[in-house]
């Protein structure tokens, strides 16, 4: 349990808090987030990304709309990592972590105090189970570099494919391709 939490933890900080530069002179740059290809049926479908950069070109900020089509009585997530050498190898990448799952999404969704509770409090949707039919949104869902120090993510580009099942129905509900930049910036 511990260990699952602190699992999503770190996902959610990748994922989520979209994010910025850290004090060791790292940033992140988001370059993709979107539903996986020939995937529009789906019962939840993701809208309407939009980043916000600062002047480094780090992403400070992100939005987007959630279609939730179907109840979902208890969401379970799936996460796949991959490591590429960077942007221009993003052709040769390698698993980093592999269908990793948590069926605990909605224990924790709601908690305080963690590395995920900024981001859900711009979240206009419900922090419980079972997540009802209805539009939302996250409203520039904005970036920690205090929680960015904490992940142990190497300089790299990375791939992230995630997908939602229904743990009750075992229905799929969504999949969404992300891919970032993580590099050091230089000095000026
Ligand atoms: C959600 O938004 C979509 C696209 O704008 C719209 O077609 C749909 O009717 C909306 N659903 C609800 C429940 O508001």
């Amino acid at each position: 349990m511990g260990q699952t939490v602190l699992l999503f933890a770190v996902l959610c900080s990748v994922l989520l808090y979209a994010e910025t530069q850290f004090h060791i002179g790292r940033k992140i740059q988001f370059r993709k987030v979107a539903m996986c290809p020939g995937q529009k049926n789906l019962p939840i479908l993701f809208d309407n990304v939009v980043f916000t950069r600062n002047e480094y070109g780090a992403t400070t900020s992100m939005s987007f709309k959630v279609y939730v089509k179907k109840q979902v009585e208890k969401l379970t997530m799936s996460v796949s990592f991959w490591k590429c050498e960077d942007y221009e190898h993003a052709d040769s990448c390698e698993y980093f972590l592999k269908d990793y799952t948590s069926t605990e999404i909605c224990e924790i969704m709601g908690r305080k105090n963690q590395v995920w509770t900024i981001f859900m409090d711009h979240f206009t949707m419900p922090k419980e189970c079972p997540i009802k039919i209805g539009n939302y949104s996250l409203n520039q869902g904005p970036i920690y570099e205090k929680t960015l120090n904490l992940l142990p993510i190497p300089n790299a580009y990375w791939k992230i494919k995630l997908t939602g099942y229904d743990g009750i129905s075992n229905l799929y509900l969504s999949c969404v391709d992300m891919e970032f930049e993580v590099h050091s910036r230089p000095k000026s």
